[in-house]
């Protein structure tokens, strides 16, 4: 079962554990795995701006060494009102590891909510096969 209330919540939990010195933003993650286990991530900068590594990825990333290759859901957590929405590598990487229909919720700290989907984020996704 999918629960899309306890990913919100635990990506909330998470959000304070961004190490975004660069940035000033914080962003918070949680993924459901095939499994039902819950991965979090948070984003992680570098002085090399570019090497920064988004929320979503880190989550991605966690649940598969973990065993989760696969993910069922995600939530993602930000201060801004709408709540701000996965970057192009992220979407890749959930395309990648999601069906186009797994649950994308996005919410903001205020309280506003999105919801979409991994295929609405990212039609027409890059397969290698
Ligand atoms: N960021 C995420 O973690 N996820 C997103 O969906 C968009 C952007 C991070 C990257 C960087 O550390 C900071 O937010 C500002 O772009």
């Amino acid at each position: 079962m999918i629960d899309l209330e306890t990913l919100a919540a635990r990506a909330l939990a998470v959000r304070p554990r961004a190490d975004a010195p660069y940035s000033g933003f914080s962003v918070g993650a949680a993924v459901q795995g095939e499994s039902g286990s819950v991965h979090l991530g948070a984003n992680v900068e570098s002085a090399s701006y570019g090497l920064s590594i988004c929320a979503e990825r880190v989550a991605m990333a966690a649940a598969a060494v973990a065993g989760d290759r696969r993910i069922v859901a995600i939530a993602v957590v930000t201060d801004v009102d709408p709540p701000a929405t996965p970057c192009g590598a992220c979407r890749q990487w959930l395309a990648e590891r999601a069906s186009p229909d797994a649950p994308v919720l996005l919410v903001s700290t205020s309280g506003a909510r999105t919801q979409s989907t991994v295929g609405a984020l990212l039609p027409e996704a890059f397969r290698l096969r």
